[in-house]
């Protein structure tokens, strides 16, 4: 199969290239799509064929749901059955948004879709293009991340062809994403409300919503890189996830103490006759004395940081690196999200320098 590449990227949309990429929909193809977190891979989320496809296009277990994308309130109530009054205040505040609820399903999105679940996790996507093609195509779409299974998710249409080129039909190409990390997933159908996958919707913002929040003691690591105990809810947070080809360590504490730190461990590898890469920031970019320095954004535009860190991760796949520094990123709103990813990433490993 050819895949082909549509632009989509100048305003106004292109509403020809939405036209025939919801005709792929309608008949039974994938087509990946741009939103505002990352890219996503669309099917028809009521076609237990078209889920099928995802799975096999991905390398994805298919017991590990898909989130369904929609474009009007009533399209959640289509789709669940007890819908709790949190979805409505949730929505209300945050929709089109990163944000994704899991709710109670009904009959009408099948277990292909949900990997067997009673539950469905649903969100309405804050793009322009991701909506057109939702209310073009007449479907409700559903869409993992658009790449391999255990790669970064894209954040441009270049890394979804990289990934997927051969398996899909069609990439609508929206240029690069603006939040860069998925969305945060809450749990509703328990009495409180409960984050799976944390996010740009932080606990803050859901708590000013909903009062009490809690998260998911399966995603919650310890200083030994373990969780207590239990098993994540959200099925996909439970899989080995993402892993550079180089070995990744996160050096944490005080800036001045960090750089120079990650300078010696940088010394100590290239004499031991490895690739070094090091994650940094703008402001700490120039003291670093050796190795492939990559610049992820400024510490005070924590955005900026959420946007480049899978772009990032990708390049030093790239670059064939055999082990990899990162500066750690706490920042104060959405710090838990990128820390979530990063710390994957090393596999839990950190260094404190105080
Ligand atoms: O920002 C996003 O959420 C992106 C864009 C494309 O919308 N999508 C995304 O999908 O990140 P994916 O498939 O990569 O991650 C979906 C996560 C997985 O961890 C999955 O296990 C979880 O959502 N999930 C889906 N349905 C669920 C359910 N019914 N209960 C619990 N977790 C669920
Ligand atoms: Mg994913």
């Amino acid at each position: 199969m050819i895949t082909r590449i549509m632009d989509v990227s100048q305003e106004p949309i292109n509403m020809e290239n939405i036209r025939e990429a919801a005709e792929i929909l309608k008949n039974g193809g994938l087509v990946a799509f741009p939103t505002e977190t990352v890219y996503g891979l669309g099917g028809d989320a009521t076609d237990k064929e078209a889920s099928r496809k995802i799975y096999q296009a991905k390398g994805r277990p298919s017991d590990n749901p898909l989130i369904v994308h929609i474009a009007k309130f009533s399209q959640l109530e289509q789709i669940t059955s007890d819908l709790p009054e949190n979805a409505k205040l949730l929505a209300d505040a945050f929709w089109p948004g990163p944000l994704t609820m899991v709710c109670n399903k009904n009959q009408v999105i099948p277990y292909e879709t949900t990997g067997g679940l009673d539950t469905v996790a649903v969100r309405m996507p804050n793009n322009p293009v991701a909506l057109a093609l939702i209310e073009e195509s007449g479907c409700m779409i559903a869409a993992p991340s658009a790449n391999t299974s255990g790669r970064p998710s894209p954040t441009k249409a270049e890394h979804v062809y990289q990934d997927l080129s051969g398996k899909i039909e069609a990439i609508l190409d929206g240029g690069a994403v603006d939040i860069g990390l998925e969305s945060t997933i809450v749990d509703l159908t328990e009495d409180v409300v409960t984050i799976l996958r944390p996010g740009f919707i932080n606990m803050d913002m859901l708590k000013e919503v909903v009062g009490e929040v809690r998260i998911d003691p399966g995603i919650v690591y310890n200083d030994k890189g373990t969780t207590e105990g239990a098993k994540p809810k959200a099925p996909g947070m439970r899989y080995k996830h993402y892993a550079p080809k180089g070995d990744l360590t996160i050096i944490s504490g005080q800036e001045d103490k960090v750089v120079s730190t990650i300078n010696k461990m940088t010394k100590q590898a290239i004499q031991n006759g490895q690739k070094v890469g090091i994650i940094a920031t703008s402001a700490t970019r120039d003291r670093y004395e050796a190795g492939e320095v990559l610049v992820i954004g400024d510490r005070d535009d924590e955005g900026s940081i959420a946007h480049n860190l899978y772009d990032i991760l990708r390049q030093f796949d790239e670059l064939d690196v055999d082990v990899i520094f990162s500066e750690s990123f706490a920042t104060p709103k959405m710090g838990q999200a990128i820390m979530n990813r990063l710390l994957k990433a090393a596999g839990q490993k950190t260094i404190e320098v105080g």
